[in-house]
């Protein structure tokens, strides 16, 4: 199961039950259906996304593909506020470097959540992998993910391949 993790606005946790495949569907745009489920969202595949992100924590997380993927909750109301991951074995990323990723639902946007998230995921990696660097890649134009990178302590670091061999901006943060 995903650990708990917390900087006392936001947590992470693990995301479990039907209030979380509700809010996972009601909570995605076509931004987040674009970058994290790769197509539009429906209870069914929500519910059985949950099942996977369940399956990969109890798994191996250096398998190829695994990701390791929390809850964003707004601490004060409890409120999923969104989704962030982390691969250890990302496909085009250099072995020893974690690929971040995260979602915030437009409702919850505008409070640097998504920043806060990406800080207690470098937290979480530097205190229980080996993991030497992070990277969070970036499609030219997202202007709001560039920020977070930033806000996250990320610098910029060359130029990557995404989705479909899609041209993206490397954003690199040293974990130790
Ligand atoms: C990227 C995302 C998580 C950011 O949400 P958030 O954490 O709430 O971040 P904020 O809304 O606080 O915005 C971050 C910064 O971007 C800025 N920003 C937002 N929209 C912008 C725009 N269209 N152009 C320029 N800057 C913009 C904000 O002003 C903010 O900067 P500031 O804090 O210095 O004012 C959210 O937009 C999202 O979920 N996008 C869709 C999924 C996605 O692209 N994920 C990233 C994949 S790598």
């Amino acid at each position: 199961m995903a650990p708990w993790l917390s900087d006392g606005t936001v947590e992470l946790s693990a995301l479990a039950g039907d209030g979380d495949v509700a809010a996972l569907v009601a909570g995605e745009d076509d931004d987040i259906a674009h970058w994290l489920s790769g197509a539009p969202s429906t209870l069914g595949t929500a519910a059985r996304h949950i099942d996977r992100c369940a399956l990969d924590w109890r798994g191996d997380w250096f398998r190829p593909g695994a990701a390791l993927t929390w809850g964003i909750r707004d601490t004060a109301s409890g409120a999923l506020a969104g989704t962030a991951e982390v691969q250890l074995s990302a496909a085009d990323v250099e072995a020893g470097t974690a690929n971040l990723a995260y979602g915030v639902f437009p409702p919850w946007r505008g409070r640097r959540y998504g920043a806060r998230a990406v800080g207690l995921m470098c937290g979480w990696l530097t205190a229980t992998t080996a993991t030497q660097l992070a990277v969070v890649r970036v499609e030219p134009g997202n202007a709001p993910s560039t920020r977070v990178a930033e806000q996250a302590g990320f610098v910029r670091s060359g130029r990557s391949r995404g989705v479909a061999g899609a041209p993206m901006l490397r954003y690199v943060r040293a974990l130790r």
